[in-house]
């Protein structure tokens, strides 16, 4: 079957039987988006279009006339176009395929296509286009079509797996007292510790994939901060690390959810005193949390001289189940990321391996 694009290349029939081409046809040929080369049924090149002989880096001159062996054995024809052009021809003249599609080493995408066969009345007419767009809306909907399904996959599997774990949990809880007697209470701890762990997994990813529709109120920042730093600071007091609040200076008022916001600067504290607990060196842990306004916003820092972070870790922060901890979620950073995107806002962090992190909030204030 022959395409429409096909027929419309076919329609120069004066091109084929005189030799020389209608310039008005020659024109359209010119100046289209594709490069263009024709065979004749003798295997000589009788026409060329500029994109195509730019594409090869070859003048018009040194191509009419040539055959496709003359074209392969050319040494002014660059190495990569060369083998290209080869396994086109290998692809398509014998193998009969309708297209050959390959990268180039800029990392574009192109697509030869040839036609030939009795509509063309023995000529070969090589067609060459860039195709990188198109590959890329054709990635990213193939990586959102698989990603969108994975979601969902896992959002029942980790409700269904809920279930067995509650019941092995009140299992092992009545087995207390057995396991006591038998002087084996540690394996219980064990086990009920590490059902919780997996609980809070499916907990985080379940809040992820699914957060709960926001209750908008008018939160203060200074009263946010306050009140996070309280319910943080007996942890980090057992933990040797001390949070600094840092007066605010003037009243900022933004618009959100509370307990998401509670949540979202939470996990950063808790990543703070995880980060200051696995720097090796002997320093003493500090967090400082603070909050100044610039323009119409307000920006949230929680800094802390831990660890750091590489910048392998660096890139990958905000994506789900990314974690260096043994027993890590990977799921802080993301779901707080959302949060804040959520609320108009992002999330920026700056960080030096062996002196600390700082992540910065932007969000909105109310004027
Ligand atoms: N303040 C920090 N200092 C150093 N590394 C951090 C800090 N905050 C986050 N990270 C890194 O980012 C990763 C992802 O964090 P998060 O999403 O909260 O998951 P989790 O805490 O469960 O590992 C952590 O495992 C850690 O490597
Ligand atoms: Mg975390």
């Amino acid at each position: 079957m022959i395409s429409q694009y096909q027929e419309s290349l076919l329609l120069p029939e004066r091109m084929f039987q005189s030799g020389s081409m209608d310039t008005t046809y020659e024109d359209v040929l010119e100046h289209i988006d594709s490069g263009i080369m024709l065979f004749d049924e003798e295997g000589m090149l009788t026409f060329v279009n500029r994109q195509m002989y730019g594409m090869l880096e070859l003048t018009r001159h040194s191509l009419v006339g040539c055959t496709m062996s003359d074209l392969l054995s050319n040494v002014q024809l660059g190495r990569f176009k060369k083998k290209h052009l080869l396994r086109s021809y290998r692809e398509m003249v014998l193998k009969g395929k309708q297209c050959y599609e390959f990268m180039d080493e800029y990392g574009r995408y192109w697509r030869i296509s040839l036609f030939c066969g009795e509509q063309m009345r023995g000529y070969y007419l090589f067609t060459v286009k860039e195709i990188s767009d198109f590959k890329l809306i054709e990635q990213t909907a193939y990586q959102n079509d698989s990603l969108a399904m994975l979601g969902k996959l896992s959002a029942s599997i980790a409700h269904e797996i809920r279930n067995p774990l509650t019941a092995i949990r009140g299992f092992i809880q009545l087995l207390h007292p057995y396991l006591h007697q038998l002087g084996k209470e540690e394996y219980a701890k064990i086990i009920l510790a590490e059902i919780d762990r997996a609980n809070d997994i499916i907990h985080e990813f379940l809040s992820s994939s699914k957060p709960s529709v926001p209750q908008v109120t008018m939160i203060p920042v200074s009263a946010l901060l306050k009140e996070v730093v309280l319910l943080a600071e007996s942890e980090a007091l057992m933990k040797g690390t001390q949070i600094n609040l840092h007066p605010l200076h003037e009243d900022m008022v933004i618009s959100g959810d509370i307990k998401q916001m509670k949540q979202v600067v939470l996990n950063m504290i808790r990543n703070a005193m995880e980060a200051i607990t696995e720097r090796v060196d002997d320093f003493s842990g500090r967090i400082e949390i603070g909050a100044r306004r610039e323009g119409g916003e307000v920006r949230i820092f929680i800094s802390d001289n831990g660890k750091g972070m590489d910048i392998c870790t660096l890139d990958r922060l905000f994506k789900p189940f990314f974690t260096t901890k043994e027993n890590g979620t990977g799921l802080g950073l993301s779901v707080s990321d959302r949060i804040v995107k959520n609320h108009g806002g992002c999330i920026s962090v700056s960080s030096r391996l062996n002196e600390g992190t700082r992540f910065t909030i932007t969000l909105p204030l109310i004027q």
